[in-house]
């Protein structure tokens, strides 16, 4: 069943019921300021880190579903006659009144979502969005009168404000319920600002502002007086009775909530605009009159002047569009497949752009008090990411590697505020290195700026320690290197990619972290996916090298890679597929000697990365790709996606650690991981296998699972971090929609291997592996400043090209760049060879 569809020429994903089978969300604001909004205008907005500044509240796990949001009332103030009798009150976004209403729907675009509806004849839509460069959300409620008599009605908004640190906040009542302050400016000629000052008084610096361009009928700030006693967020009595209370609070729970009158003539349509921002006074400019405790107002001011003026919010709109057309531009794609069309053009690419901006903190699923930005997932990110906006790729990169350790570990996360690692979590996680090897090289490969790799960057934040970028990446190999387990492969420590597979922790306690409780020194239990990965960075490594001109340099990195890739052939390989790792007692996992557990994806997809068993045997080594992609067919593929190992785990193990602790095809126990489906597209690719890897490509394609949403439950439009396994009960259903390696892993995927455009260190390289019925496609790329109109049509089978640069055929698959002033090159590419 469908909830929707989307709208290709708009870019959007419109829902036409509300009662989805879970919160279907969207994200606002670009760069500092961010808001999730669901359908029905639940969640939250916050300052660049969703624990530490946090402006309104939200309420996970919550009942109903998705309480705490952006939240509008109208009422009927007494136009007689059938529409809607007097005193009746209503949500145009349905929740959290969840009255029946008309022509429901909510647009979720990029960076906006518009939702509206109609209710006894009034028509109200919101255009939720950030502007550009700015720390405010705009809520545009515009409100039209269909009836064929005039219309009295009053428009409740509210707000729960959060008193900052979203963790204490919901958890340190005993002295939060003192602590809330605000300031209202609603006199007649004022802009109705609520401001939100918790803790202004000492050492903050920060306040929330809450404002409307009408003038107020009242206000209020107190949460209790606006719902009375008892009641919820559908029935707030001020609602009820139509008039706020104009409290102001003191301690409890700090609101905004303007009331505003309006009457509509028949026809008549209105525009009310609300304003919800954060703002910053310089630290001797907080109060004004200085020496009073009330908030400087002179600075945001001109802000709110500005957006409370519609001709600048239209053009603040318009302008975020022609951002979004800008960055969607760089990579446009028309293939015979829609799904992939609108993932690739559309969907994909803002989701990386969401969890480049995310990691893993905040989403639906993710709480945003846990976690800050993953070291690991930050890396990964980066690569679907770095050609829309390479500068901030490079400032992430940077960020990343100054929280680097002189080990050449990592800090597993940091805090997006402070950039400071996360002491509480600390490092250990052996795989986090090698994947700044991998973002930097992409970061290469795009942009040709080879200069990153001198900036000076410090270790572990701390002044004095700054060294080369490149000397972080030699570090990071060398961590491996420094810590090898009986057989040659690397040590585990606290977890791989898998952050549940947890070798040396052995945890018995109920609820202790899998992760940081980490028991055995660890000497013993390795990682055959690390290797894989280690001899993937090290291959970029010495390219990187050879680039620079070092020799020597390049050729010890290829011997560092082949002595691993010798280890993995020799302990790695278990006879039809690549094994996962050894345990602490030096057993096999990931074998067919095992009872469960027998054969898991990640080795094969990042070993077949890597170059490993490819070919054949050219390396020297046996040509297992080919073995290894077979038993993934054979043992792990579903319609649904491919599940992460076989068979799942059916009890607790105490040496497995997190992985065995969840029921059976359920995340990291069997479930469809879908971060690691595209290491296996790619690698289909590599092995030539287009048919094979398109097909994989859309098992998972949110898009291609839009019909059997009761089943998927998640967005259609956006990659899911998994899907329950075939051991589950609940087979093919998603969960953790949104902030998932996924997204990068699948642009990458689709885009440089199946669609094979793919950037190198010299050039934009072309090499599609795309199924074997399709006529052809075309593209468009803006590569390093250039635009490149590439157009790929089908001769014979296979995968051979021949390129045809502005009507000259060249020998290479490597685009040459072309002269300075030359700003668009045509391609056509000759697919397969004809006649074969
Ligand atoms: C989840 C993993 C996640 C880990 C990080 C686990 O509970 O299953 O997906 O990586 O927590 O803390
Ligand atoms: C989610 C984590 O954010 C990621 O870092 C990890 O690789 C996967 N889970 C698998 O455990």
């Amino acid at each position: 069943m469908r909830y929707g569809f989307f709208d290709d020429s708009k870019c959007e994903y419109v829902i036409i019921r509300p009662d989805t089978p879970l919160p279907w969300i969207n994200y606002l604001g670009n760069e500092a300021f961010f808001g999730l909004i669901s359908n029905t205008a639940g969640g939250y907005v916050f300052y660049r880190d969703a624990r530490l500044r946090r402006l309104t509240r939200y309420r996970y796990n919550n009942v109903p579903l998705d309480t705490g949001g952006r939240y509008l009332y109208i009422r009927d103030d007494g136009s007689s006659g059938k529409d809607a009798p007097a005193g009746d009150y209503w949500s145009p976004s349905w929740q959290p009144t969840r009255h029946a209403l008309e022509n429901y729907a909510c647009r979720h675009g990029l960076g906006y979502t518009v939702i509206g509806s109609t209710y006894g004849g009034i028509e109200a839509q919101t255009r939720y969005f950030v502007p550009l460069g700015e720390d405010l959300e705009i809520w545009q409620l515009t409100v039209t009168n269909h009836r064929d008599r005039p219309a009295r009605l009053s428009v409740f908004s509210c707000v729960e404000f959060c008193l900052w640190d979203a963790w204490d906040d919901a958890t340190n009542f005993q002295r939060n319920f003192n602590l809330g302050e605000v300031e209202v400016d609603a006199s007649d000629d004022s802009r109705g600002v609520i401001y939100h000052k918790t803790e202004y008084r000492e050492r903050r610096n920060h306040f929330a502002f809450f404002a409307c361009s009408e003038p107020l009928a009242g206000f209020d700030t107190q949460r209790d007086a606006f719902l009375g006693p008892y009641a919820g967020w559908d029935s707030p009595e001020a609602v009820v009775r139509g008039r706020s209370s104009g409290s102001l609070v003191h301690g409890w729970a700090p609101i905004g909530s303007h009331h505003v009158r309006l009457a509509l003539e028949p026809g008549e349509t209105r525009q009310i605009l609300f304003l919800l921002g954060y703002h910053e006074n310089p630290d001797g400019q907080k109060f004004d009159p200085p020496g009073s405790q009330q908030i400087n107002k002179h600075t945001v001011g001109p802000v709110l002047d500005r957006y409370l003026d519609a001709e600048n919010v239209d053009a603040a709109f318009a302008a975020l569009r022609a951002y979004w057309d800008d960055l969607r531009e760089v990579l446009q794609v028309e293939t015979p497949d829609v799904h992939t069309n609108r993932m690739v053009n559309i969907w994909n690419a803002y989701q990386c752009m969401v969890t480049f901006n995310m990691s893993r903190s905040a989403s639906y699923f993710e709480s945003g008090i846990g976690r800050g930005m993953g070291f690991r997932d930050s890396n990964q990110d980066l690569l679907g990411f770095v050609h829309m906006i390479p500068e901030r790729a490079r400032e992430r990169i940077l960020d990343l590697a100054a929280t680097q350790l002189e080990s050449g570990g990592a800090y597993h996360q940091y805090q997006p505020l402070t950039k400071r690692g996360n002491d509480a979590v600390g490092s250990g996680f052996n795989d986090d290195p090698h994947w700044l090897i991998l973002a930097v090289a992409a970061y290469l490969k795009e942009t040709g700026n080879w200069g990153i790799l001198d900036e000076r960057v410090p270790y572990d934040n701390r002044p004095g320690s700054e060294q080369p970028l490149y000397e972080h990446l030699q570090r990071s190999l060398r961590y491996t290197l420094d810590r090898l387990g009986p057989h040659g492969l690397p040590l585990i420590g606290r977890a791989d990619w898998n952050d549940c597979l947890n070798l040396n922790t052995f945890s018995s306690t109920p609820g202790e972290s899998f992760q940081t409780a980490v028991t055995k020194e660890g000497k013993t239990a390795e990682s055959v996916f690390i290797a894989g990965l280690f001899v993937l960075a090290a291959k970029e490594m010495a390219a990187i090298a050879r680039w620079r001109g070092l020799q020597q340099e390049a050729e010890g990195y290829e011997a560092q890679a082949r002595t691993m890739e010798e280890a993995v052939h020799q302990h790695g390989w278990d006879g039809d597929w690549f094994l996962r790792a050894y345990d602490d007692r030096g057993q096999k996992i990931g074998s067919h000697e095992c009872v469960e557990g027998k054969i898991f994806i990640e080795p094969q997809g990042i070993c077949i990365l890597a170059g490993i068993g490819v070919g054949s045997g050219a390396d020297g080594g046996p040509a297992n790709a080919e073995r290894a992609l077979a038993s993934v067919d054979q043992h792990l593929a579903t319609a649904h996606g491919i599940v992460l190992h076989q068979p799942a785990y059916t009890r607790y193990y105490l040496n497995l650690g997190e992985i065995s602790s969840y029921p059976p095809g359920y995340k990291e126990n069997a479930g469809i991981f879908c971060h690691t489906n595209p290491w296996i597209m790619i690698a289909e690719a590599i092995s030539g296998h287009g048919d094979q890897a398109h097909n994989y490509y859309l098992r998972i394609n949110p898009s291609a699972r839009e019909e059997i949403g009761d089943v998927h439950r998640c967005e259609p439009y956006v990659y899911a971090q998994m899907i329950a396994g075939r051991d589950a009960p609940t087979h093919g259903e998603a969960k953790n929609s949104w902030l998932t390696g996924t997204a990068a892993w699948n642009y990458v995927a689709i885009s440089q291997w199946i669609l094979g455009m793919r950037p190198t260190f010299g050039g934009l390289q072309i090499a599609p592996v795309v199924p074997q019925d399709w006529p052809g496609f075309k593209a468009t790329r803006i590569y390093r400043g250039v635009t490149y109109h590439i157009s790929v049509e089908r001769v014979g089978v296979g995968n051979a090209v021949a390129l045809c640069v502005d009507g000259r055929a060249i020998e290479s698959n490597v685009i040459p760049a072309p002269p300075k002033e030359q700003k668009t090159v045509l391609v056509q590419v000759a697919l397969g060879r004809a006649g074969g």
